[in-house]
């Protein structure tokens, strides 16, 4: 599976450094090879000697070590390689991967680096929860990079919970799921589809606004998985909190009118898939300055008039400007089957993706779903999942509804 593949292995300190000795045997094992580098901390916990020994080249530890700097350098180290694994990775080179920070040979070729770059974080239950941990994890997410794991279980230090090494095996798992993916075929290839995603804002006054909920998870999900098999994806997204899909070409909206200009403007197009969560209302007239308290006076009275339903009218566009196929979703609180059945037809997409976001369900914001699908020929129970597996299957289905 990784025959010819160079796996540039970071090993930073850690209780869980010896498994990088197994991810090493289990990667050369697949056809790959590996050059190791080890943190000053990580030397602690595994003996630079045993990883040369195994990987069959130096185990690399400091910056300056002048023949190697004269040879190839750090950047040129960092930037042969086909994949950067970092197993363990700690807190701490977490922390300094997210800040910028090179300040030893580990996180100067992290930084210099232009390879695809995959984490097995490795820490304390609480480290791993802390705060600062979380927002460097959704920073590195942002940035691009890949994580597996970690698992949850019984650590060194006695705790329970989410913070071990993932398993070497899985681990290789993920490096060869890397390396699939990019070799995967591009049906979709000279399709282009639109994918609408995210929020939308209606202003109130210039720092106000009506808006909901959504993540834009799903959204983006659909959109790499899509760009993944070749198709061009245009996004056209509200401000949402995740992170923008790789691979797209990417349209920031803010209000359901901006977003309708943007999907008109990116026809004719062969899919359309309206992922979503469009205000159904906005205010008329906004006011131009921010609308002030005043003293004993009542609250403002939001008049609000319709958006307009940018599914359905591009559903309803005439035979040679309307995407050849058109997918939409479906939010709703209770009576999901009947609801569903009606919005589908309603709208006049061809396949509608129905979930319930009742309160408590998590769909809302959560990575995971479930989905009821429903098209001209019947329905199919999705069951729970996530929604990357909401997107790989709908992503297929598309696949097959639009290839050749
Ligand atoms: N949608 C849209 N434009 C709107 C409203 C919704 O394109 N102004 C799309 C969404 O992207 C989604 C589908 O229509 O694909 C259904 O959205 P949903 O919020 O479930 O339904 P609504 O049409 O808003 O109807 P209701 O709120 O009454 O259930």
């Amino acid at each position: 599976m990784l025959a010819g593949k160079h796996i540039l292995l970071i090993v930073s300190g850690g209780i869980a450094a010896y498994k990088a000795i197994e991810l090493i045997r289990l990667i050369q094992k697949a056809g790959g090879t590996a050059q190791a580098i080890l943190t000053e901390s990580a030397t602690h916990f595994v003996s630079p000697l045993t990883v040369s020994a195994i990987s069959g080249r130096p185990a690399l530890t400091a910056l300056f070590d002048l023949t190697r700097e004269t040879e190839i350098g750090h950047i040129e180290l960092s930037r042969s390689a086909d994949l950067i694994v970092i197993a363990p990775a700690t807190a701490n080179l977490l922390a300094k991967m997210a800040a910028g920070q090179a300040d030893d040979l580990a996180s100067t070729c992290l930084l210099a680096t232009d390879t695809d770059i995959l984490a097995a974080p490795a820490m304390n239950v609480r480290m791993w929860q802390a705060a600062s941990t979380r927002r460097n994890i959704e920073t590195l997410k942002a940035d691009g990079v890949r994580f597996v794991g970690p698992d949850e279980g019984e650590m060194a230090c006695g705790e329970y919970g989410p913070g071990r090494l993932a398993e070497p095996a899985t681990i290789l798992a993920a490096i060869e799921d890397y390396f699939a993916n990019q070799a995967a075929p591009q049906p979709l290839a000279g399709r282009k589809i639109i994918v609408t995603s995210g929020p939308t804002r209606e202003p109130i006054d210039p720092v106000r606004y009506i808006s909901n909920a959504s993540s834009g998870k799903q959204g983006t999900a659909i959109a790499e998985a899509l760009a993944a098999r070749g198709a061009e994806v245009i996004f056209v997204t509200g401000p949402a909190e995740s992170a923008a899909p790789k691979g797209c070409r990417i349209v920031a909206v803010d209000t359901a009118l901006e977003m309708q200009r943007a999907v008109e403007d990116s026809l004719p197009a062969d899919g359309a898939v309206f992922c979503a969560a469009v205000g159904d209302w906005r205010v008329v007239e906004p006011a131009s300055d921010k609308i002030k308290k005043g003293e004993g006076q009542s609250p403002p009275e939001l008049r609000l008039e319709a958006n307009p339903d940018i599914l359905k009218s591009v559903a309803s566009l005439p035979g040679g400007q309307r995407p050849r196929l058109v997918v939409g979703f479906a939010a709703e609180t209770g009576d999901l089957l009947n609801r569903a059945r009606t919005k589908r037809t309603a709208k006049g997409c061809d396949w509608l993706l129905a979930n319930d976001v009742s309160p408590g369900s998590g769909i809302f914001g959560g990575d995971d779903t479930a989905i009821l699908f429903l098209s001209e020929n019947g329905e199919e129970d999705w069951g729970a999942l996530s929604k990357r597996a909401v997107a790989a299957r709908l992503a297929e289905k598309i696949t097959i509804a639009l290839g050749d």
